[in-house]
């Protein structure tokens, strides 16, 4: 059967991003979106931090942001979903229009500035969640209030994080969209040291007696310096993170750009970002000695993209802008390509092509 975003593709694509977005959102909450048929490949499962992945590609965060559609997404055949970033309080983000696709380029410059429905709305549909029998993982995405002065600013993490510990499946530091002035400088190796420190503690004080405590991952921006990556690597090996997102968004804009709206402030994300986001997994994985995982993002639009992101050590995929170029068919495209290139090259399951490029 031909894939029906042939036709609805072009049709969300002439509507204004924000619009065809919402609508999205809309089509999966209705289950408009085909449900994936094919059972599971073997070859793509993998366990982390004691969770099960069905498959290692994921949805990455801002597309859900409200928590609406975790479970949709996953029934489409991502092997888990991250929702937010949330912050405490619902915050309108940034003046529309603040929303550009580059189908020239197959990328996107978002500044959105973290708009969302706030903590209660998102935590609130965690908890309604019925994980028993959920196809996967969901994670929690946590920033900070842009009203909230820069001095508070990890007042905001822990909040969220409290909130979230006992609900969502992993939790996520987002301290790298460059949307929210400041956000950013969480990533100088003092106050993430501060940050992480009083983030676990607050995971431990939201943590149900008898459950396990949910991973706390950290995600991290394209556009650091040699020695921020360092002290990054450094701490997440000291403290008790337990992965690394490389990576989100970058402020770079590549000469290579051709669409019009190039030059809007924002982050890029898409097919641009994927040299630069698989450099920086393949650093990260060894100045990490393979230690943590790492989950590879930026620029993913096929199954030799992801394989070729695990190769350079990625455990886990996440992708969000080729998913508005190619549609929910993508993901099972994806990991049927995967699955190809890993018997290709002899391996048997996922996990075992991690990091192969430097072994
Ligand atoms: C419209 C849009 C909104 C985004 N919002 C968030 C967000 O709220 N939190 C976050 O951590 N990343 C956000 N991202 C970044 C993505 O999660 C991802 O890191 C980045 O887009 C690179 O992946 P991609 O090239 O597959 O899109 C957003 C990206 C886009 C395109």
């Amino acid at each position: 059967m031909p894939d029906p975003y042939l036709i609805a593709g072009p049709v969300l694509r002439s509507l204004p991003p924000e619009t065809a977005h919402r609508l999205g959102i809309h089509a999966l909450r209705l289950g408009l979106a085909p449900s994936e048929k094919e059972a599971p490949d073997p070859i793509l499962a993998c366990e982390h931090w004691g969770l099960k992945f069905a498959n290692p590609i994921g949805l990455s965060a801002g597309f859900d942001k409200d928590a609406e559609v975790m479970d949709a997404a996953l029934r489409i055949g991502f092997g888990f979903a991250e929702a937010g970033t949330v912050t405490p309080l619902p915050q309108p983000g940034n003046p529309k229009p603040r929303l550009f696709r580059l189908p020239a380029d197959r990328a996107m410059i978002n500044r959105l500035g973290f708009n969302n429905g706030g903590l209660a709305r998102f935590s609130e549909r965690f908890a309604r969640r019925d994980r028993g029998s959920s196809k996967g993982p969901a994670g929690a995405n946590i920033g900070r209030n842009h009203c909230t002065g820069e001095k508070h600013a990890i007042s905001d993490f822990e909040i969220g994080i409290e909130v979230l510990a006992g609900l969502a499946d992993y939790l996520v530091i987002n301290i790298s969209s460059p949307n929210t002035p400041g956000l950013r400088d969480l990533q100088q190796r003092e106050l993430l040291e501060e940050l992480i420190g009083r983030c676990l503690k607050a995971r431990a004080r939201g943590m149900r007696r008898d459950a396990p405590p949910p991973p706390v991952l950290v995600k991290i921006a394209p556009d650091l310096d040699e020695s921020e990556i360092r002290d990054i690597a450094e701490l997440a090996l000291e403290t008790d993170i337990a992965g690394l997102i490389v990576c989100n968004t970058t402020v770079d804009r590549p000469s290579s750009l051709q669409s019009n709206f190039r030059n809007e402030a924002g982050g890029l994300s898409g097919a641009p970002l994927f040299d630069r986001a698989r450099d920086f997994v393949a650093k990260m994985h060894r100045m990490t000695e393979g230690q943590i995982p790492i989950v590879g993002c930026g620029g993913v639009a096929s199954g030799d993209d992801a394989y070729v992101m695990i190769r350079a050590g990625a455990s886990l995929i996440q992708l969000y802008t080729a998913l508005v170029f190619e549609g929910p068919g993508l993901v099972s495209r994806i990991k049927k390509r995967l699955a190809v290139r890993l018997r290709q090259d002899g391996f048997s399951a996922v996990g075992e092509a991690v990091g192969a490029d430097f072994r």
